[in-house]
């Protein structure tokens, strides 16, 4: 797993576009998995800059979404849906046929989830999924113990999780109990992955997920199996970790690497 240790929030979301933008230049029909959260904010807002400034095309570009709630219609402000285009997919020039995100309000779910696999798979695979972490060490909605193997489906939300996010939500009895998401095994499927995380509430869980072993109780540990797996920190997410002298030492010498 390759590990970038930014200063800040800020530059780890930089840093991150610089990713997504070399991903579009060298391949402009590119398929991007995307994800919600306060983390990915900073990086959504760069590829906007960047949109706008610089003229970064998204006209061929393919989304996916990880997760939603379930029960959260796309116009409920605390909804997937409403999330990203507020802060992505308004201020770009994605056609919005191109858009997938996991619906929290179909009738039949088993049905849905297999369409959703199966729209992956025919849209080519994804070249880039972007991954937050929650605080319990959990990719998507991919809680504790659920299986590394694991397809989109339905995931109940543990306590944790509905306490962490209770903070988006007027009163915590509003946070649903219930997501649709990404299984871990669709996640390791994508051919590049990149992981992001700040603040100090996280470290504990990227110590876990990049020194630890590989264990379903912390789903993010997955991508040690992933051989194109990048984990971009700032320095508070990074402060628990034992190898962080090596980390920045390869960072430091990556310039004159044969
Ligand atoms: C939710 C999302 C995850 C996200 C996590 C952390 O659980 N399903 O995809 O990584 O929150 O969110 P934040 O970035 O706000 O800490």
């Amino acid at each position: 797993m390759e590990v970038i240790v930014t200063q800040n929030a800020q530059d780890m979301s930089l840093t991150a576009a610089r990713v997504v933008a070399k991903v579009l230049n060298t391949k402009p029909n590119a398929v991007l998995g995307l994800a919600t959260g306060s983390t990915p904010l900073g990086l959504y807002q760069e590829l906007v800059r960047m949109h706008q400034d610089e003229g970064l095309d998204f006209s061929q570009v393919t989304t996916f979404n990880l997760d939603e709630y379930v029960g959260l219609t796309r116009k409920h402000p605390q909804s997937y849906h409403y999330f990203m285009y507020e802060n992505l997919f308004k201020h770009i020039n994605i056609p919005k046929q191109n858009i997938f995100i996991p619906s929290g309000t179909t009738d039949n779910y088993e049905a849905f989830c297999q369409w959703y696999e199966q729209r992956i798979v025919e849209c080519g695979g994804i070249d880039l999924q972007i991954l937050g972490i929650g605080s319990d060490g959990h990719i998507a909605f991919n809680e504790p113990s659920s299986s590394l193997g694991s397809r989109t489906r339905i995931k109940t939300l543990a306590k944790q999780t509905i306490d962490d996010n209770a903070r988006f939500f007027d009163a915590p009895e509003q946070v649903p109990i219930y997501a649709i998401t990404m299984g871990v095994g669709t996640i390791l499927e994508a051919r590049r992955l990149l992981l992001l995380a700040n603040g100090v509430n996280k470290a504990a869980a990227i110590a876990a997920t990049i020194e630890g072993p590989v264990t379903s109780m912390i789903t993010a540990s997955a991508l040690q199996l992933h051989r194109n797996a990048m984990v971009i920190v700032d320095r508070d997410a990074a402060s628990q970790l034992k190898m962080l002298d090596y980390y920045e030492w390869i960072q430091a010498k990556m310039p004159d690497a044969p």
